[in-house]
């Protein structure tokens, strides 16, 4: 059976295919010199630059899976799309987009979970899904958007242990790249001062937070805002004032061993508790080298990480969520399937969806 998925929950533009298990398709249109301009995403232009590339994406996907256009009736056997949590604008594009070609070739439509597309993203190998992930284990989300631990239990069955309650850590890595004139997105900009850094930097707080699983790096984001101003004066951003580049990479690598050491004790701590030796990880920042070293070093964990081809925003991902949905029988093929603005984690009456909250009981 072959499924098309579309993604298009924040900057980048993507619909894939999936045939049994391989991946036929990933057609991903990166937004990122769009926004770069601005230090961000700005939400109007995504929503409008998705509307404008996704015919294109969806046409790369279909010609590169061998598909006919315009789409038949039978010609796919799913449609699915990611249904949140992302931008609202954004998300209408990639839904109505499923819609179309759910109608077209009157395939079901499958609503997915973007974060669960992070999390089941691990199990692509060399464009094949059979690499699957062994459950129950514990799930890390690391994103621009998210910072969640879950239980998961098994494909669909996931309880949120702890989410971050400020920025997530992507987010952090973005500003505090744009606090030091690096351009965005932040991530990956941060890595590479970080590992051209020599001698000693400066040490920020580890955001720990002992007793929960939540996270918070809004304060270590504010710590690298108060060094760079007690080094260049308080009107240091506005100002145009940047460090020069030596202390810039000290400065990116304590950042990021900071995050680092927060996202890895406090995932472990997490898995301990649950008395699981399996994790997860997914999600953008998940590409971080220093990240998955740290977790790689962990003694006494199976740690699974995606290819780095998927850990940023794919419909690939998305398609997989659909396969496994299929393949337990528990999807739907209605059109009425609501854009998720939220977390469904965190709405009671949408546990059937198999998220949970671990906060509220009910
Ligand atoms: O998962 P993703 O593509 O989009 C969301 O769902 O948000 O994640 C994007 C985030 C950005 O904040 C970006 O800076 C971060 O992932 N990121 C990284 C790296 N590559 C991307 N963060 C740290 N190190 C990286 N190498
Ligand atoms: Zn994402």
């Amino acid at each position: 059976m072959k499924i098309l998925a579309f993604e298009t929950t924040c900057d980048e533009t993507s619909a894939a295919v999936l045939e049994g298990g391989v991946l036929r398709s990933n057609s991903v249109f990166s937004q990122i010199p769009l926004h770069r301009r601005y230090g961000g995403v700005v939400p109007e232009l995504a929503s409008r630059a998705h509307l404008e590339k996704i015919p294109f994406v969806l046409g790369s996907a279909l010609a590169a899976a061998g598909i006919k256009t315009p789409l038949k009736k039978g010609g796919i056997g799913a449609v699915a799309f990611s249904r949140g949590p992302g931008l609202p604008g954004a998300l209408m594009v990639g839904r109505v987009a499923a819609e179309a070609a759910s109608e077209l070739s009157g395939a079901p439509l499958i609503g997915v979970n973007h974060l669960e597309g992070h999390l089941l993203a691990c199990e692509f190998s060399g464009g094949r899904t059979d690499r699957r992930l062994e459950f129950p284990l514990l799930a890390l989300i690391v994103s621009g958007g998210h910072t969640e631990i879950w239980h998961a239990r098994g494909y669909g069955d996931y309880h949120v242990l702890g989410r971050t309650r400020d920025d997530a850590a992507g987010e952090a890595f973005d500003k505090v790249a744009k606090l030091l004139g690096l351009p965005y997105p932040g991530g990956p900009a941060v890595e590479k001062e970080a590992a051209g850094a020599r001698g000693k930097g400066p040490l920020f707080p580890r955001p720990f937070m002992p007793g929960t699983a939540d996270f918070s790096f809004s304060g270590l984001k504010t710590a690298v805002s108060y060094h760079l101003a007690a080094r260049l004066g308080a009107d240091f951003y506005l100002a145009g004032k940047r460090l020069p580049a030596a202390d810039r990479a000290r400065v990116c690598r304590a950042f990021q061993d900071a995050a680092v050491e927060t996202l890895v004790k406090k995932t472990a701590d997490a898995a301990r508790a649950l008395g699981l030796k399996r994790i997860a990880v997914g999600g953008g920042v998940s590409a971080n080298g220093a990240l998955r070293a740290a977790f790689a070093a962990l003694k006494g964990f199976e740690v699974r990480f995606s290819e780095k081809a998927y850990c940023s925003d794919n419909a690939a991902m998305v398609a997989l969520c659909a396969l496994r949905r299929l393949e337990s029988a528990g999807f739907s093929n209605s059109l009425k399937v609501a854009p998720e603005l939220a977390n469904p984690g965190w709405k009671a009456g949408r546990r059937k969806a198999g998220v949970t909250s671990g906060r509220k009981k009910s």
